[in-house]
């Protein structure tokens, strides 16, 4: 695996650790250049502090809205809710960027229907590539699908910053990040890298699931990165022939959660095999069956997550005021 570097010449490069299809403009940069952590120099020799890397350097000025999608742990459907929010969101009339950031497990170009080495800018910056009208980047798109991701800790710091920085993500209304599940690197290599609008948490209704998303919530609270709310996924399952609700697993575990941490409950969404489906066959359900209820239960999120938004944007104006 290597990664890109700007400005760098193109020159014979010494083997990669992997000889997977690897992209021409991606480079090993060493952790010491991006962590701070320099492999232990004599005492003296030690730098002095301010020759240390700024933490949170990455603007992304042309960027509204940075927003993880975040849950406690896998398979509650992280990755679903990121592209399906995405979408709703361009739907909507907004421009959105969806960055994978689950380097051990990239979905997004699966569950988007893209698997393409993304091209060069002659600014030397990864162009997105672009699929239902959101713009995708994805360590997915460098690496084949089979290959299993190890990652060293600086690597994977600097993997997230270059995704962040050298990529020609242009004007976005909405940067939708797709975490790993848990309360791991990812999280704080990203909440290292820039300052986030805010994450949204993801869960399943049952008892396991929520003890994770306390987890989460307690990981971003010390992040210092606001919950924008949670999205209760898996919620009941709807008959598609009577439209009867049944509720799986325990009922509004998500709500409850949302009102004991006083956040907003941005949605229920059910549990339905087209959802899977559309997302294995890289539409999903979202731009699949635009119509459909489930969509509709994509389309209220992404309405309350702009309504959380505007109202929080509308109380730091009141604050500095
Ligand atoms: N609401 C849902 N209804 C049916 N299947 C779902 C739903 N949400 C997610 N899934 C399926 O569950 C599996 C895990 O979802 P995924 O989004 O990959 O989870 P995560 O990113 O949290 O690991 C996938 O096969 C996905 O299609
Ligand atoms: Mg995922």
């Amino acid at each position: 695996m290597r990664f890109f570097k700007k400005g760098e010449e193109k020159k014979p490069q010494p083997k990669p650790e992997s000889a997977a299809k690897a992209h021409p403009e991606l480079k090993v940069i060493s952790g010491a250049q991006v962590s701070g952590r320099k492999p232990q120099p004599p005492p003296q020799q030690q730098p002095p502090p301010q020759q240390q890397p700024p933490q949170q350097n990455i603007a992304l000025p042309n960027v509204r809205y940075k927003i993880a999608v975040a849950s406690g742990k896998g398979g509650v459907g992280k990755s679903t809710v990121a592209t399906n929010l995405a979408i709703s969101l361009a739907n909507a009339g907004a421009t959105v960027g969806l960055m994978d950031a689950d380097a051990y497990g990239p979905s997004i170009p699966t569950m988007m229907g893209v698997q393409e080495r993304p091209q060069t800018s002659p600014e030397r910056q990864l162009v997105p590539l672009v699929r239902h009208d959101i713009k995708l980047m994805s360590i997915g798109f460098m690496v084949p699908e089979e290959q299993a991701m190890i990652w060293r800790g600086p690597m994977l710091h600097s993997a997230i910053r270059q995704f962040l920085s050298d990529v020609a993500w242009g004007e976005l209304d909405y940067l939708i990040i797709d975490l790993p599940p848990g309360t791991g690197d990812v999280a704080l290599s990203l909440t290292q890298a820039m300052p986030l609008t805010g994450a949204v948490i993801v869960t399943t209704p049952q008892d396991v699931a929520l003890a994770d998303v306390r987890r989460g919530v307690a990981m971003f609270e010390r992040l210092g990165v606001p919950i924008l709310g949670i999205i209760e996924n898996m919620s009941y399952f709807l008959c598609p022939h009577c439209d009867e609700k049944t509720e799986i697993f325990r009922a509004d575990g998500g709500k409850n959660m949302s009102e004991r941490f006083s956040v907003a409950l941005l949605g229920q969404i059910p549990l339905d095999a087209e959802v899977c489906t559309a997302g294995d066959l890289g539409v999903p359900i979202v731009a699949a069956h635009p119509d459909s209820p489930q969509s509709a239960a994509f389309g209220t999120v992404a309405t309350e997550l702009e309504a959380v938004l505007k109202e929080s944007g509308e109380e730091e104006e009141l604050t500095i005021l």
